[in-house]
């Protein structure tokens, strides 16, 4: 498993993180065992959010953490916080909303501190002094040692280092094949035909010149939560090139679909979100393929995108 150094204490984290969204309906000995597989071939990263299953996703795992204290050694935690599912979702950044949403994780996980908070969607109303004073407040309670966002654009975090003085070490962005209108927009810079569908760009660059981590979300699905793009006859074109390119590196195409989230030249983490440990066993291979600069554009180009 690929790994780079994360920190002042340079703790190594796993390229492929295990995203515990959809455990909601497993028993707690089926995530143990996902756990135990992520472990056995060097995935220590695991991804939350306090909104996942309604909490019960983090609720298993400190289940599992309870009587199983060891593995909580072994696992690098993150959790995200900052949208509320009420009557309808918004999103609150506020001190309070913060500070309380981090006490419940840690009850519900049996732990006593995270190994990383990101703030989970932007809140447009957010006041960046409180995140700030709610930052602090965590850092100096030892709750949480590093802090990251999610789904943010380059100016918002600016906005955000105006009060906060931790760095925002993670940012954590939608990519797959199939999915990357940030990549999309950038290759059509100065272009008569702009495209820009996301109305952000160049996070991706802001994240490398920031000492960034980017960790990639759903990097086997393609729109927003539309279904895996694998063995899906709507990209017969990407699939015959994931299946060639399986075949040729001796894997599976999923393999290859993370080996080219992988294959941007960062410090990249591809979240899996599968329920199936013969899956996560898959997944792993891509931390050792390195994909060619052509075979990349190749992807690219088959998943229906278009070059200058
Ligand atoms: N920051 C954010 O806003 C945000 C948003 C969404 C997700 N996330 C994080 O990212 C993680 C991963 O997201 P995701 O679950 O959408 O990622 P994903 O790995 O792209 O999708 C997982 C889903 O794909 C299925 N799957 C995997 N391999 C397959 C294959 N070869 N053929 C058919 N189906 C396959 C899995 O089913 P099986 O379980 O049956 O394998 C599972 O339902 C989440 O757990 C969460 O931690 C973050």
């Amino acid at each position: 498993m690929k790994t780079f150094e994360f920190g002042q204490d340079k703790t190594k984290l796993s390229s492929i993180v295990l995203g515990l969204m959809r455990i909601k309906n497993l028993s707690p000995s089926q995530v143990e065992e996902l756990i135990e597989t992520a472990l056995s071939v060097g995935i220590n990263t695991f991804d939350l959010a306090d909104i996942y299953g309604g909490g019960r996703s983090e609720e298993i795992l400190g289940q599992i953490l309870k009587n199983r204290p060891d593995l909580r050694e072994q696992m690098w935690i993150q959790s995200k916080c900052g949208i509320r599912i009420e009557e309808f979702t918004y999103f609150d950044f506020s001190k309070e909303h913060i500070l309380n949403s981090v006490e419940g994780i840690l009850q519900r996980l049996h732990i006593d501190q995270l190994d990383s908070l990101l703030l989970h969607r932007p809140d447009v109303l957010m006041e960046p002094e409180e995140v700030a004073e709610a930052f602090d407040h965590l850092e100096k309670t030892g709750k949480v040692r590093h802090f990251g966002v999610s789904n943010q654009n380059p100016m918002m975090i600016e906005l955000l280092k105006t009060a906060v003085s931790q760095p925002l070490m993670i940012n954590q962005l939608q990519l797959s094949a199939a999915f990357a209108p940030e990549f999309d927009a950038g290759f059509h810079v100065n272009m008569e035909k702009n495209i820009s569908n996301s109305g952000t760009t160049s996070i991706f660059e802001y994240a490398r010149a920031n000492d960034m981590v980017i960790q990639a979300w759903s990097v086997l699905q393609h729109g927003y939560f539309q279904g895996v793009f694998i063995g899906d006859q709507t990209f017969e074109k990407l699939n015959q090139v994931l299946n060639r390119l399986a075949q040729q590196y001796q894997t599976t195409p999923s393999a290859i679909a993370i080996a080219w989230v992988l294959r941007y030249p960062t410090n990249m983490q591809a979240i899996i979100g599968t329920t199936q440990p013969q899956r996560i066993l898959e997944a792993a291979q891509a931390s050792e393929i390195t994909l060619s600069r052509k075979e990349w554009y190749e992807i690219y180009l088959a998943a229906g995108k278009t070059l200058p």
